[in-house]
């Protein structure tokens, strides 16, 4: 119940934040800090979809991979995939790229407008099983959200 209610807020301080005026790096910063609010994660933020790569938008954590070929890694899969993929356990998925050594599960989001996914949302966490279906709900809703800005 309680995480419930984090997630409603954050998707409220996600709404709040939001400006449609400001360049959409600005929106997607303070996105990232409003993530970095759940609990037990290491890493959180954006990867911009241009030509067949992603590359590495705002985020809170380590230094991390700055360029993702659509072929590669979770990320490339969720934005290939066009879906919100969980991995409880990085080692068992085949091409995970690992930017932090810290990271042991990871769900990533896409950002979908108009079809075309445009960015996703990576988050990691340091334990095994941290992601499950309350957190794909919430970070589909966040999606939504901020898929106009794009
Ligand atoms: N692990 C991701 C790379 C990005 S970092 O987690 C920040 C992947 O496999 O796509």
């Amino acid at each position: 119940m309680r995480y419930i209610l984090l997630m409603k807020l954050l998707i409220e301080q996600i709404k709040a934040i939001i400006d449609q005026d400001l360049p959409l790096m600005s929106n997607l910063s303070n996105a990232s800090a409003v993530l970095n609010q759940l609990e037990n994660i290491n890493w959180c933020g954006f990867y911009i979809k241009q030509n067949d790569e992603l590359y590495l938008g705002p985020f809170q954590g380590d230094v991390a991979c700055t360029r993702i070929p659509l072929t590669k890694g979770v990320c490339g899969a969720a934005a290939r995939e066009a879906k919100t993929l969980i991995v409880p356990n990085v080692n068992e998925f085949p091409g995970h790229i690992a930017c932090s050594s810290l990271s042991k599960s990871e769900i990533v989001t896409p950002i979908i407008k108009d079809n075309d996914v445009k960015a996703v949302i990576d988050i990691d966490s340091p334990i095994y099983n941290r992601f499950n279906e309350s957190d794909k709900e919430l970070l589909e809703e966040i999606a939504k959200i901020l898929a106009p800005l794009f």
